[in-house]
């Protein structure tokens, strides 16, 4: 299975940075990921690379998922999908953490390696020790025939095209995509029902135009950027399945804005991060409409206790808030793709603001293929 680029794909394409352009992308980026894959027949999907057979994903007793930067936060918003669709035990690691500590192999254990370049140093020395023992390893790598991918035993690429600005997005959104057919795929085989499968297959479908739908929303987004950019600090907030999302998001902005951010689990702030609460650190909470909805508008409650300023991603209007970007909602599973698009932009519009190097932040490489 191979995907041809062309020159094209490099062009900037009328956009003034290539983080912009591979935000604008990703409507057409997700729906080749989904490509050919579905099967409504069986409410399943088909992954042709990922060698792995029915028997054998049957035996799987638990998930680990190993990545660096972006691609460990895909990683950990795909151990969730994982957990929940084919509850399996799954977990991610930044791979660099793993392969210094002298992991316990387990031939029980299915290992992924993520990586959008498929070069990363760390990750494919984890991948070359997990193999040197045994282990079975599957990628999820967006660059076709890189040295993951070859190492690997199998996986599924992600298909997002080129990405040449350094911070990732489009191949973050593909990837945690990727991890959702993934864990479809293993969650049919095993206790998922055909109701639940054709559900996930309807939530992926709408994607691209939910997508679509919130870069629309890009001017808003804009506004709110010129108003936090003069944030020396700002904090970031999710639960369970909005807790990665706040990750990336706060990765985003420190990456191409500088401005220190720091993300926590919203159950985590009374437990000391409330003491940095004041006015001039605002806090970017993740409130999906989900089962977990009052439990994270009494975190906003506690902010805005603190006197703090409070933007939420949400499906509806967060009153305590003092602004809501609204995303559309998707299936609980599927929410987390979305809820970090929106967030995407700001990071951008607000390193725009401040003037950055937005396709080249400082100290930062695309890919690290050294120690
Ligand atoms: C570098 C980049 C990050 C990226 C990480 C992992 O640090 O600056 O944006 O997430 O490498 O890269 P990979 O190609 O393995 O996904």
């Amino acid at each position: 299975e191979t995907v041809e680029w062309e020159a094209a794909s490099y062009d900037m394409g009328g956009h003034d940075t290539y983080m912009h352009k591979e935000i604008s992308e990703q409507p057409d980026a997700v729906d080749r990921v989904l490509r050919g894959r579905i099967d409504d027949r069986f409410s399943t999907v088909h992954l042709g690379g990922l060698n792995l057979d029915p028997r054998e994903a049957r035996g799987i007793r638990r998930v680990k998922i190993l990545g660096c930067g972006t691609s460990y936060h895909a990683g950990l918003i795909g151990a969730g999908l994982i957990e929940s669709l084919a509850r399996i035990p799954a977990d991610a690691e930044p791979a660099s953490e793993f392969r210094y500590r002298n992991p316990v192999v387990d031939p029980d254990t299915l290992y992924i390696a993520v990586s959008q370049s498929g070069e990363t140093y760390d990750v494919l020395a984890a991948v070359q020790e997990l193999k040197r023992k045994g282990a079975r390893v599957l990628g999820v790598v967006n660059v076709v025939g890189s040295a993951i991918a070859r190492e690997a035993d199998g996986g599924v690429y992600v298909h997002a095209g080129p990405e040449v600005c350094v911070v990732s997005t489009k191949c973050f959104t593909n990837t945690v995509t990727a991890f959702a057919l993934l864990a479809l795929h293993l969650g049919r085989i095993r206790d998922l029902s055909v109701a639940d499968g054709k559900r996930i297959i309807e939530g992926l479908r709408k994607l691209p135009a939910q997508i679509q739908e919130i870069l629309e929303g890009e001017e808003d987004i804009k506004k709110l950027a010129a108003e936090y950019a003069e944030a020396k600090s700002m904090m970031f907030i999710g639960r369970v399945r909005g807790y990665p999302v706040a990750l990336e998001a706060s990765l985003k902005l420190k990456e191409i804005s500088y401005i220190h951010a720091e993300a926590y689990p919203a159950s985590e702030l009374k437990h000391g991060p409330l003491a940095l609460i004041e006015p001039a650190m605002p806090t970017v909470a993740i409130v999906p409409d989900d089962d977990l909805l009052e439990k994270n508008r009494a975190a906003l409650e506690e902010i805005k206790a603190r006197s703090g300023r409070i933007l939420a991603v949400a499906h509806r209007v967060q009153e305590k808030a003092d602004h809501t970007i609204l995303v559309p909602k998707n299936e609980d599973e599927l929410d987390p793709i979305l809820m970090g698009i929106p967030l995407q932009l700001l990071a951008y519009h607000t390193a725009l603001a401040l003037g950055r190097d937005i396709d080249k932040p400082r100290n930062l490489a695309k890919s690290v293929t050294v120690e």
